[in-house]
């Protein structure tokens, strides 16, 4: 008997491990720079109001959502300039929940997904699990290792078949932040190609370059083609609470919101709508620790031989240039695992290989200064400082 044939396709073969999430057990003193697993710890008055609301009875199902909730999120996205009723809003289990949301309610068998590359593999692996191809559009790489938007090779991969695109803004990990310009260039191809824009807006809130985020959404003939994907993830440092939402225009979400879903916990809803309601200062108070490891690391690889990098537009990731170094992102990452017990991650392994010459840091490590409450022990040795150490010391035994 082959188990094979009893799962789907997109199943077979060797086992796929995420890079991003291989643990290593027994390396005491690791330093993990890999997942964007941010590190700070949740107010307790956000806290507080799960166990309030479970002590209060929410215990019970939630069908469709809370409507407080919905009223805050669809007042977040007024910040924006988008208007939209608490009725377009579909509550998700967090940001790959909202990824595949989208994605079941709009693709066909056969049907082509443009992303760009190198883009969020969580973004960029799921149509294959409708019968739909990723199809890539290689951003491209200027002379400061800054991966940047490239109209003529995203209008190279549209085809006939093409039903959707898929864009992180900002991207992780290019940390490139696609404003009103670039978007008016997207939603023209895509009113006249006639296709969804899935916008997956999870950084919205970590852009570093005095912009504010634009919502593609807003645009002329976007409403009813777009799918906002987001997640309160990043925005409020709870991974593991798993909270997000999908929002489409009014005629689309009679669709989306067809699609099957679970529900969310409603003690989570309870507590996000504190979140959105009065925590927006920690949020400014994580955006300022970010940006101060962002620019500390950005100094310290650009002092290395063979490195350049690059200050990311928005998200939290380092995504430098690691080509003089004479290694490839998998020799690299792996050498550093082996010998600075530092985990950082191959840019190969996201999209098709446009991202082959960089590598990702994830700025989850706080700086020895700095003082917010994180999940992470200040600990002596294991700092954000200790790794770019370990990192410098890397490449200099490496590069002569
Ligand atoms: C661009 C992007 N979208 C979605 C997600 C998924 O977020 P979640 O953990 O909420 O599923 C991530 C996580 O890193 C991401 O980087």
């Amino acid at each position: 008997m082959s188990i094979e044939r009893l799962v789907r396709k997109q199943l077979h073969g060797p086992p796929r491990r995420s890079a991003t999430r291989m643990s290593v057990a027994g390396v005491e003193d690791m330093i993990s720079l890999a997942a964007g697993d941010p590190n700070f710890l949740l107010p307790e008055y956000i806290a507080e109001e799960m166990k309030k609301a479970v002590l209060e009875g929410c215990t019970h199902y939630c069908f469709g959502g809370d409507p407080e909730l919905k009223a805050e999120v669809a007042k977040y996205y007024s910040k924006y300039g988008y208007k939209t009723d608490p009725s377009q809003v579909i509550l998700t289990n967090g940001g790959s929940q909202s990824i595949y949301h989208s994605y079941a309610a709009i693709l066909d068998e056969g049907d082509e997904v443009v992303a760009f590359d190198p883009a969020y593999s969580g973004g960029t692996m799921v149509p294959a699990y409708f019968g739909a191809k990723t199809v890539f559009a290689p951003l491209k790489k200027d002379e400061t290792g800054f991966y940047d938007f490239d109209e003529e090779a995203l209008k190279k991969a549209i085809t006939k078949k093409t039903k959707a695109m898929y864009i992180e803004n900002p991207g992780n990990p290019s940390g490139k932040v696609y404003g009103e310009k670039e978007c008016k260039v997207i939603a023209d191809l895509a009113n006249d190609h006639d296709f969804v824009v899935v916008s997956d807006e999870t950084y919205t809130e970590f852009i570093w370059t005095g912009e504010q985020h634009f919502p593609i959404i807003t645009l002329p003939g976007m409403e009813n083609r777009t799918i906002i994907a987001m997640a309160l993830t990043k925005m409020f440092s709870w991974a593991g609470v798993r909270t997000g939402w999908v929002i489409s225009g009014p005629e689309l979400n009679d669709y989306v919101s067809r699609v099957p879903g679970s529900g969310i916990s409603w003690p989570v809803q309870r507590a996000a709508i504190k979140a959105l309601r009065d925590g927006y200062q920690f949020v400014l108070d994580m955006r300022a620790e970010y940006e101060e490891r962002l620019d500390y690391g950005v100094k310290r690889l650009n002092e290395l031989p063979g490195v350049k990098c690059p200050k990311p537009e928005g998200a939290f990731y380092l995504f430098p240039d690691i080509t003089g170094t004479g290694m490839t992102s998998m020799e690299f990452t792996q050498k550093l695992m082996e010998e600075e017990h530092v985990r950082i991650i191959p840019g190969s392994s996201y999209g098709a290989g446009t991202g082959e010459g960089n590598v990702r840091l994830s700025m989850i490590r706080p700086l020895s200064t700095q003082k917010m409450s994180s999940w992470f022990e200040h600990k002596k040795g294991l700092m954000f400082e200790d790794a770019m150490d370990r990192i410098e010391a890397f490449v200099k035994r490496h590069v002569k």
